[in-house]
């Protein structure tokens, strides 16, 4: 275990989409956590995000936004470095290196990338090297700790394969990096109770507007249960998605209500939207206060950027030597 001054915590999100609650719950409210124990380094990942954008308008859009979204969220950029993953190329160099070590199996085990096909994306060879990018973005930095939703895990384990095989390979050059998973919010539900996500169309956005927050809240699936009878409240969506917001009273009256009866889960609807919209009311506030401020993102993107640059050059100039390169 690394000592507080010097652990080293990272974390990427895609800018493919507009960031909703299960992003927050399950990477950004950890990584602000997080942001006050170490050096913090956070990025936003449009390489990899090019294995799914394809209209450069629109990534470049999403890049600001979600650059916009981290910040008003609390990411605070003088404790943690914010930047682009493609303001540091170096990363792609490191990529090649370590593809050139990593198993075909391990790769074809991955996923992620079998359920990206599955919904239908074409096979690309960056869909398939999608994961020693990410490994190239964890090692790049020497990143001790990475905070991310469980889904990323199996990507995390990946990394840490990739940085042994390396090691064994051309001598110790890697730290091994650790996933950190909240527990209680590893998986947050989307509107149809599977796993939240953009691609699933189930979202609720952190940053929607009222009216369409409220629908997306209102269209949560539940079962016929008459407004008289006992709810279950095992898996209801609801609930789960209440306890995110609401205090430990708050979350036991709802429960007593599911199980007495005589409350539908429209009323549970709507106490859960006042709770929701309550939540990112300040961070609306914070919102349009760095919308107000026409450079303020573009002066956190390069200084994150130059920082970010130091430590991969460092990194690279390291790794470069123990391969024989130069
Ligand atoms: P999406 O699935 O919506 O495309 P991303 O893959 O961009 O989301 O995820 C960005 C980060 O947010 C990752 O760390 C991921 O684990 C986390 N995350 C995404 N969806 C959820 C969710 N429903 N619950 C918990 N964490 C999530
Ligand atoms: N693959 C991550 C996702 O889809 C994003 C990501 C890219 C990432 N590189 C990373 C996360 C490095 C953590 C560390 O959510």
């Amino acid at each position: 275990m690394t000592d507080k001054t010097t652990m080293r915590i990272l974390s990427g999100i895609q800018p493919s989409g507009v960031l909703h609650i299960g992003n927050y719950f399950g990477m950004m409210r950890p990584a602000i956590a997080l942001q006050a124990e170490g050096e913090a380094l956070y990025f936003i990942a449009d390489y990899h995000a090019l294995t799914s954008v394809r209209d450069p308008e629109v990534l470049r859009t999403n890049s600001r936004r979600v650059a916009l979204d981290f910040l008003a969220c609390g990411l605070d950029p003088q404790r943690a470095t914010l930047f682009r993953h493609s303001d540091v190329p170096q990363v792609t160099e490191l990529a090649w290196i370590l593809s050139t070590v990593a198993p075909m199996g391990l790769l074809e085990r991955a996923h992620s990338y079998k359920d990206k096909l599955a919904r239908g994306m074409a096979a690309t060879v960056g869909l398939f090297n999608y994961p020693v990018l990410m490994a190239a973005d964890i090692l790049i930095y020497d990143s001790d700790v990475v905070p991310v939703g469980k889904d990323q895990k199996q990507h995390i384990e990946m990394t840490r394969d990739l940085a042994v095989k390396m090691n064994e390979t051309f001598g110790q050059i890697f730290k091994l990096p650790e996933a950190r998973i909240q527990p209680a919010t590893e998986t947050v539900p989307g509107i149809d109770g599977q796993k939240m996500s953009k691609s699933y169309g189930n979202n609720i956005d952190i940053f929607g507007d009222e009216k369409e927050t409220r629908k997306r809240v209102m269209s949560i699936v539940t079962d016929s249960t008459p407004i008289e009878a006992p709810k279950d409240l095992e898996r209801s969506t609801i609930v789960e998605l209440y306890s995110l917001f609401a205090s430990k009273d708050e979350l036991a009256n709802m429960c007593d209500r599911f199980k007495k009866g005589g409350t539908g889960y429209g009323d549970f609807k709507k106490e859960l939207f006042q709770k929701l919209w309550e939540y990112f009311t300040p961070m609306r506030k914070r919102r349009e206060e760095i919308l107000r401020d026409k450079s303020y993102i573009d002066n956190v993107l390069a200084r994150g950027a130059e920082r970010a640059n130091e430590i991969a050059h460092e990194v690279m100039q390291r790794v470069r030597k123990a391969v024989g390169l130069r």
